[in-house]
């Protein structure tokens, strides 16, 4: 079937590297001739009634280096009740569209993966989050601009905490998986890391602060938002559509158990969605771009089901299939290669 119009939409947390991957489609679909229906706020966008906006070459020209979503975003789930699967493949109708590029994390890009195996919807994605944990990809775009601002953040921290012979916690985001904050630990030199693919040994982790402190007078330890103590209920918090609790607050326990039982001074940071927000890495800007024009490619092929990731170091389609109901949590090699960083 030859193709005249495309849809595309971001949806989830928003992150740098957003704008040039929907740059990087338009350019392709514009070189084909297609029209492009930019879908706002996410899969929100193609319920009904649909939000939307055509998108031309002027609208994406400049954006390279903007942070966020020139389409807005949100974390509706068309799967979850009062909403429909069925609702998303009118709106495609209606719209006219004969293919879409969904743009997202696990949970929007395994609603494009359920859409595509429930209805066959022509759809290609492309994956982004800074946490790093889309399965079978070697990138998400996102997350070397967000790592370069965490560890910005950890370096200013150790200034502070040596000045006052402080220990001090920072909290990044990364919910299920530890990338972020492993990465963040490991590129700034901190002396603890804490992360939910590990349950916290807390004798251990105390042990090994009393010989640093001892020997440095300062102390930075780095801890993911989804670490969850053993005494902790998560039960009763709010849960968004795909049923994420909002995380938040693991550093200020960690901080207390450390000054309570080692009598250290010691402080918290919680950085929060500074880590989603900036202008997009060199990385963030190129790769995207590739993966967008890719997309395009994908589609003018009729290749749908597919994410534009990266396998082996090359831009690849991979199966969206591999995305429904999984995350990619940091490998156990790469934990214990990185250990005896924080050890010694
Ligand atoms: O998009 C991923 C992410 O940034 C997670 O790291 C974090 O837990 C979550 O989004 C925060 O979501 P929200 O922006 O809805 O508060």
């Amino acid at each position: 079937m030859a193709i005249k119009r495309i849809g595309i939409l971001t949806g989830g947390g928003d992150c740098p590297g957003l704008n040039p991957a929907i740059r990087g489609v338009v350019f392709g679909a514009k070189q084909r001739g297609w029209e492009v229906v930019g879908i706002e706020e996410g899969w929100k966008g193609i319920l009904n009634p649909p939000i939307w906006r055509n998108l031309e070459l002027e609208d994406v020209d400049e954006i390279l280096r903007t942070g966020g979503t020139i389409l807005t975003s949100s974390r509706t789930n068309p799967y979850k009740e009062p909403h429909s699967p069925e609702e998303v493949v009118t709106s495609f109708r209606t719209l006219g569209l004969d293919a879409l590029v969904a743009i997202g994390g696990e949970d929007t890009l395994g609603v494009a993966g359920k859409l595509y195996r429930d209805f066959k919807l022509p759809i290609v994605g492309i994956p982004k989050t800074i946490d790093f944990d889309v399965p079978e990809t070697e990138y998400t775009l996102g997350f070397t601009t967000a790592l370069e601002i965490t560890i910005d953040a950890a370096e200013r921290l150790k200034d502070t905490a040596k000045s006052h012979k402080r220990a001090i916690v920072l909290e990044t985001m990364g919910r299920h998986a530890g990338w972020l904050a492993l990465f963040t630990a490991v590129g700034a030199g901190a002396d603890a890391v804490l992360i939910p693919e590990e349950p916290v040994n807390l004798p251990r982790l105390l042990s090994n602060l009393k010989k640093k402190y001892d020997r440095k007078k300062y102390l930075l330890i780095v801890v993911s938002e989804g670490v969850i103590l053993a005494d902790e209920d998560l039960d009763k918090t709010p849960v968004d559509e795909f049923g994420h609790v909002q995380l938040g607050g693991i550093s200020e326990r960690i901080a207390k158990i450390i000054e309570n039982e080692l009598g250290i001074p010691t402080r918290h940071v919680i950085l929060g969605h500074v880590q989603r927000g900036g202008s997009p890495s060199p990385i963030d800007r190129i790769v995207p771009q590739g993966q967008g024009l890719m997309a395009t490619e994908l589609i003018e092929k009729g290749e749908f089901g597919y994410m534009v990731g990266v396998k082996d170091g090359k831009l690849a389609p991979l199966p969206l299939e591999s995305v429904v109901g999984r995350i990619r949590p940091v490998p156990s090699h790469i934990i214990e290669l990185y250990r005896p960083l924080f050890e010694e």
